[in-house]
């Protein structure tokens, strides 16, 4: 009786039970007034008592076993899940695809984009490999001139006057030369420095350049816009600051900050004890700039500006160390998961 209770529970353990029916039919088969539980209980009450331990025992197992197959198909048809015997069952729903996701400079420059389009803004993009005459004479860096050496540039060793643009700034000049004022536009792309790779510098990192040119754009217009921008992008309560610099290209220059606070140490010390961050580069468009371009200066005027995405993604998302940006280490790009 042992080999053939045991013969049973692999029967029970084959049976398909594909739907309502099925199930019906294997608990009547099984556990009906005329089923073989019955018939199996009969047969132990004859066994010779010193089995009826273990084959009570392997009974109770395989009734058991039956009542859990019974369950597990229950349960499984009412939820809709049918089994189609071959294992697989087609009417689970899909399991998630994994995505990847948006890198965080995508998601900063997007938005930054977006708030300058809003503002009437249209993209414009250049080519990497430049002229000197894009990237340095036509904004104005007189030959020689040690502003140049404010860019560490990456020359292409067979023809010198080519090179790695050190900023977006190039863009700027091909729109000028090929369309006349109005112009407003928005100019994100990749620039090269011949720098040491530290935390804080990389040899290719990305900018967004503006440029707005039109009858009577002055440097209020100027400000007003830089303000927009940070007050969208960092929060309705941010407050920015102009201090006056130098770019061969525009005059008067600036550099805006944000007001970052010095709450905590780390504010502190990003901010070198001021609660100042700067952000970004602009003024007004030098005359000879424009006049290089062709474009009547005494006619049209027009501001520019300049910014790191690598640096206000870092203050965004309080990124300690540039080199994060660029090695795709999957740990770091995850937490920026349904950014976009
Ligand atoms: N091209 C400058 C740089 O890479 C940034 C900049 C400054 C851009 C002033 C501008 C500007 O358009 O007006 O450092």
């Amino acid at each position: 009786m042992r080999a053939q209770l045991e013969a049973l529970m692999a029967k029970v353990l084959e049976v398909e039970l594909k739907d309502a029916d099925a199930v019906e039919v294997f608990r009547v088969e099984w556990l009906g007034r005329k089923g073989r539980m019955k018939d199996l209980m009969a047969a132990f009450k004859e066994a010779p008592n010193e089995q009826k331990r273990e084959l009570g025992m392997l009974l109770n197992q395989l009734k058991q076993l039956i009542e859990e197959r019974m369950e597990a198909a229950s349960s499984g048809l009412q939820s809709g899940i049918a089994s189609t015997g071959s294992g697989e069952d087609y009417s689970r729903p899909a399991g998630g695809i994994p995505m990847g996701t948006h890198h965080p400079l995508s998601v900063v420059r997007k938005e930054i984009i977006g708030i300058f389009e809003r503002l009437g803004f249209t993209i414009s993009e250049g080519p990497e490999i430049e002229d000197d005459y894009h990237v340095f004479s036509g904004l104005n860096f007189p030959e020689e001139h040690p502003a140049r050496d404010m860019q560490d540039t990456f020359f292409v060793d067979r023809e010198p006057d080519l090179l790695l643009r050190t900023h977006t700034s190039s863009v700027q000049v091909r729109e000028m030369e090929q369309h006349d004022p109005p112009m407003r536009l928005i100019m994100p792309g990749r620039v090269f420095r011949n720098e040491a790779i530290s935390a804080r510098a990389h040899c290719m990192f990305h900018q967004i350049e503006g440029l707005y040119i039109d009858e009577d754009v002055s440097f209020a217009d100027l400000k007003q816009t830089l303000l927009l921008f940070a007050q969208e992008f960092f929060g309705p309560d941010t407050k920015i600051r102009l201090r006056p610099s130098y770019f061969p290209f525009t005059e008067p220059s600036a550099e805006v900050d944000v007001y970052w606070g010095l709450e905590t140490e780390v504010d502190k010390r990003i901010t070198k004890g001021t609660g100042w961050l700067e952000i970004l580069g602009c003024g007004m468009v030098d005359p000879n700039v424009l006049e290089a371009a062709g474009i009547d200066s005494r006619k049209y005027s027009g501001f520019a500006f300049g910014m790191g995405v690598e640096r206000i993604t870092m203050l965004r998302y309080q990124i300690g160390d540039l080199r994060a940006f660029f090695e795709n280490d999957a740990r770091f790009l995850d937490q920026f998961r349904g950014q976009h």
